[in-house]
């Protein structure tokens, strides 16, 4: 048999950060470590579009419990790779959540700006209880004090692409995490 050819790097990424497998492992035992905080309740599942819905569709089918999803949008980069002061939430959530267990799911912590705004209105709403869970962490760029209950890496402070993060709405389907090379990170039309 050939050997296996491993898959070339993306022309606009400088690195791979984190491996297809890798991510593939982590959202496993992310999953038991769902299993173990709820058990068997059922958990009301809040995504937060776009950039958390391919980490979200995997995570949820790691675990057994009876999910209700919901996704919310607030306002995105556009085509710039800083966020721009406060975000705006521009599709709220259709499900109450009042008396429900709460868990936000996105694909990365980054200012803390968004969770922080997101986490607070679903707070006021009364939920049974409520956890943050985000696939990947820049800590080192807090500006607003936020921690999620579940982290799956902690990253260095890099813009990244791939796996629901995206550039300009590009590179949301690359199987892994990688760097965007500097000199892509212009504005794309
Ligand atoms: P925060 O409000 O600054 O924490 O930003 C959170 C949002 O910014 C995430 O949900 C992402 O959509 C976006 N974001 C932050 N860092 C990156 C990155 O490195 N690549 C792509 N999107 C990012
Ligand atoms: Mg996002």
């Amino acid at each position: 048999m050939p050997a296996k050819k491993s898959p070339a790097l993306h022309p606009d990424l400088a690195s791979v950060l984190v491996t297809k497998a890798q991510i593939s492992r982590r959202v496993k035992s992310l999953g038991r470590e769902l299993k173990r905080i709820y058990g068997d309740e059922e958990i009301t599942v809040v995504a937060i579009m776009n950039g958390a819905i391919l980490f979200t569709a995997d995570l949820l089918r790691e675990i057994d419990n009876a999910v209700r999803l919901d996704c919310i949008r607030t306002t995105s980069y556009g085509n710039a790779t800083e966020s721009h002061g406060t975000p705006k939430l521009v599709h709220g959530l259709t499900l109450d959540v009042t008396d429900r267990h709460v868990l936000i799911v996105d694909d990365i912590l980054d200012t803390g700006r968004t969770l922080s705004l997101i986490a607070s209105m679903i707070r006021g709403m009364q939920p049974a209880s409520l956890r943050v869970c985000v696939l990947l962490d820049k800590k080192g760029r807090r500006v607003v004090p936020f921690e999620a209950d579940l982290v799956g890496f902690q990253i260095p402070d890099k813009f990244v692409v791939g796996y629901g993060l995206d550039f300009a709405e590009r590179y949301r389907n690359l199987t892994h995490i990688g760097v965007l090379k500097t000199s892509r990170q212009k504005v794309h039309a």
